[in-house]
């Protein structure tokens, strides 16, 4: 399977998946020479994306333009992500797009020839993410015969669906832990479960905790409640303390995206179990892999992610 665009982690197959990860374990050791330019377009705020993206280019050879905020941009003119993308695929080799619209990646990458990659579309998909996440859980824990658990915002959150997704491919039973406001979306369930997922909603953590090899964590995504007094309904719900670790397997593996609010109290930070400034640090060796596999496609005419 070929990809010329990374949109959405449901476009990865196994062998997708393994090929970057493989080739992202290895990479530091041995980095390929991309002289590559890559366009970062980040229409809403990111640290960890951005800046990951920035140095795997870098480290790759390349060097990176960026769009830098919207408000000093020409977006502030009045335009479209259409002629933004068209733009600046003329100053790069391939795109990496955030954006506050589910779809934004989608629509923005049949406007263009250049690799692109959607760092996020609103409470979309995140499939980057999802595979320093998987890259995370293969050092960790193994990607077989695994127990994961899905804690916080279900609904928004965009990296969850990537991963939940993602891991279909695999021998993985998946618990949503969540407040049932924010269980996850329909299609993503339904999508999941035409994958023949195995899957289990719950709204309590203490029940499932026992069972998990890796607990994902992550943030109630505030920017996306349409009403204010929603979030604060949910806000703090499921708070990760070391007592909480307490009643856990000795070898769980405790991921989050980042950035966290309060979902993990920081004296979690030291315990072994905690694993998530490690799976920032991934991002820039998965993102490396993606890229140079990306840009190897596109020079070859051909696309892909895949072999
Ligand atoms: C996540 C995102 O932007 O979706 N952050 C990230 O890319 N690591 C998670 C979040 O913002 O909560």
């Amino acid at each position: 399977m070929r990809h010329d665009h990374l949109i959405t982690a449901t476009q990865l197959s196994r062998d997708d998946i393994e090929a970057v990860l493989d080739r992202a374990a290895e990479i530091a050791d041995d980095p390929p020479e991309r002289e590559a330019v890559l366009g970062l377009l980040f229409f809403e705020p990111s640290t960890r994306t951005k800046m990951s993206f920035d140095a795997a280019m870098k480290r790759l050879g390349g060097t990176t333009v960026d769009m830098g905020s919207v408000d000093s941009s020409s977006v502030k003119k009045g335009e479209t992500l259409a002629d933004t993308v068209r733009v600046v695929e003329g100053y790069a080799d391939a795109l990496v797009l955030r954006h506050p619209s589910e779809g934004a990646a989608e629509m923005a990458s049949r406007f263009v020839d250049v690799p692109l990659v959607n760092a996020g579309d609103g409470a979309g998909q995140h499939p980057s993410q999802t595979l320093l996440d998987l890259y995370t859980i293969r050092e960790n824990a193994g990607l077989d015969d695994l127990t994961v658990g899905i804690v916080g915002d279900l609904k928004y959150g965009r990296t969850v669906h990537s991963l939940a997704s993602a891991l279909t491919n695999f021998d993985a039973r998946q618990h949503f832990i969540s407040p049932e406001s924010l269980q996850l979306p329909r299609s993503v369930r339904f999508d999941l479960h035409q994958e023949g997922a195995q899957v289990r909603e719950h709204t309590d953590l203490d029940g499932i905790l026992p069972e998990l090899d890796v607990l994902y964590v992550t943030r109630i995504q505030r920017e996306r409640f349409p009403d204010e007094n929603e979030y604060r309904q949910v806000a703090g719900q499921y708070r990760i303390t070391p007592e909480t670790l307490d009643a856990a397997k000795d070898d769980l593996v405790v991921m989050h995206p980042l950035p966290r609010v309060d979902e993990i109290s920081s004296d979690v930070d030291d315990l072994p179990q905690a694993t998530y400034f490690e799976q920032a640090h991934n991002g820039v060796p998965v993102r490396m892999a993606l890229l140079d596999m990306l840009l190897e496609n596109a020079e070859d005419g051909a696309g892909g992610v895949s072999s």
